[in-house]
C-alpha cells in the first residue's frame, strides 16, 4: 500500500447498488423479490490522520448514522482519527440501494482497518448493514438491498419459500409493527448472459415510505387489488425460473407483465411510463424498479448503448451494467 507518511494507513472498499428485477411492493407482503447487484456503487477510504473528516469537512457522527453505526456499535472503533472519503457512482434517493451499498463498503473498510489481513465475510457485512439500515430508518428495513449490494449475483429475499433458489442466511427485525423474518436465498445466473441492463432515472426523488403506504391504502379501499399482488408473486416466480435457465425473452416478458401489475397498484407515474414506453422496442423487457413514484425504470436489452440514447432523449438519466455484478469487495490501495 502507498502512502506518503511512515505510519499513515489507508484502506478501501467497494459495494455495488443493486436494482429490484420483480417483487417490490408485494415483497412486502411476505411474496418473494428478485433483485441483482449493479455494476456501479459506492467506493469508500479511509485514512488514518490527525482529525476526523468526511469528504474533506468536519465529521460529525450525529450526522451520519450509517456510519457511525457501523464505526462505533459494530466495530467499537478506538483507534486513529479518520479521513473518510466516499465516492458514489450511483443515483441517490433513485431507489439504487445506496445507503446500503454505503453501510457495506463501510463495513469492509473498518474491518480491513482494524482487522488487517482477515478476509471480509459477505453474509456477516450483509448482517451489518441491514441492523445499520434498521436503526437509520426508524427500525424498518428489508434485508434486499443490503444482502444484495453484499453477496453480490441475484438475490431472492422472501418470507415463503422459492424454488430454484439456494438459501444463504436468515435476516430478521424487531420493527414498530412487530417482529419480521425473511430468508435470503442466491440465485446462480448463468455465465456470459447476452443482455445488459439500462436504468433510466427520472431525476424525482422516490419516496419509499409514502409508496408502501399508499398501496396499503389502496388494498384497503379496494381488496380486488390483491389480484395484483398474487399476479406479482406468480410473474415473480416465473421470471426467476427464466433468469436461471437463462431464458432472456421469457426474463422480458415477465418485466413487462410486472410493470403492468405496478401500474395497477398505482405505484408507476407518467414519467417512469414514458421511459419505460420508450425503450421497449429496443428491450427484451422494461419495467419501473423499486418503490415507484419517480426513481428509476430498468430495461433488459441486448442494445445497451440505444437503449441509453433513447432514456435521454426522453429526458431520463441511463446507466448501464451487467446483470449481477461481484458483491462487496476490498480494493487494493491507491
Ligand atoms: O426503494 P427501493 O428500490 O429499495 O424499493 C423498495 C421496495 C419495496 O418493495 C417497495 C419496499 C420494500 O421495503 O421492500
Amino acid at each position: 500500500m502507498a502512502s506518503t507518511h511512515a505510519h499513515m494507513v489507508m484502506v478501501r472498499a467497494f459495494a455495488p447498488g443493486k436494482c429490484i428485477l420483480f417483487g417490490e411492493h408485494a415483497v412486502v407482503y411476505g411474496h418473494p423479490a428478485v433483485a441483482v447487484a449493479i455494476d456501479s456503487g459506492v467506493e469508500v477510504e479511509l485514512t488514518e490522520s490527525e482529525s476526523w473528516t468526511i469528504d474533506g469537512k468536519s465529521f460529525d457522527a450525529a450526522r451520519h448514522p450509517h456510519i457511525s453505526h457501523i464505526l462505533y456499535d459494530v466495530f467499537g472503533y478506538d483507534g486513529a482519527p479518520l479521513q473518510i472519503g466516499i465516492r458514489s457512482g450511483l443515483f441517490s434517493a433513485a431507489g439504487l440501494g445506496s445507503s446500503a451499498a454505503l453501510s457495506n463498503a463501510m463495513g469492509a473498510a473498518v474491518q480491513a482497518l482494524m482487522r488487517p489481513g482477515e478476509a471480509i465475510d459477505s453474509v456477516e457485512l450483509a448482517r451489518i448493514g441491514h441492523a445499520a439500515e434498521a436503526k437509520a430508518q426508524a427500525g424498518r428495513a428489508s434485508p434486499a438491498d443490503t444482502a444484495t449490494s453484499a453477496l453480490g449475483g441475484c438475490v431472492v429475499v422472501s418470507g415463503e419459500p422459492v424454488d430454484g433458489a439456494r438459501h444463504v442466511f436468515d435476516a430478521e427485525l424487531e420493527t414498530p409493527e412487530g417482529r419480521r423474518e425473511w430468508s435470503v436465498c442466491k440465485v446462480d445466473l448463468p455465465e456470459n448472459l447476452d443482455a445488459w441492463l439500462v436504468l433510466g432515472f427520472t431525476g424525482i426523488g422516490s419516496p419509499t415510505g409514502d409508496m408502501v403506504a399508499g398501496v396499503a391504502s389502496l388494498l384497503q379501499r379496494d381488496p380486488s387489488k390483491y389480484a395484483d399482488m398474487d399476479a406479482i408473486a406468480k410473474i415473480t416466480q416465473a421470471g426467476l425460473t427464466a433468469l436461471g435457465a437463462g431464458n432472456l425473452e421469457a426474463v422480458g416478458m415477465a418485466m413487462d407483465a410486472c410493470h403492468e401489475r405496478l401500474q395497477s397498484l398505482e405505484v408507476s407515474s407518467p414519467e417512469l411510463d414514458a421511459l419505460v414506453e420508450v425503450v421497449r422496442p429496443h428491450s427484451l423487457g422494461a419495467k419501473l424498479t423499486g418503490a415507484g413514484g419517480g426513481g428509476c425504470m430498468v430495461a433488459l436489452t441486448q442494445d445497451p448503448q440505444r437503449v441509453a440514447e433513447e432514456i435521454e432523449i426522453a429526458g431520463g438519466t441511463p446507466l448501464i451494467s451487467r446483470l449481477g455484478a461481484e458483491g462487496v469487495r476490498l480494493l487494493e490501495g491507491k
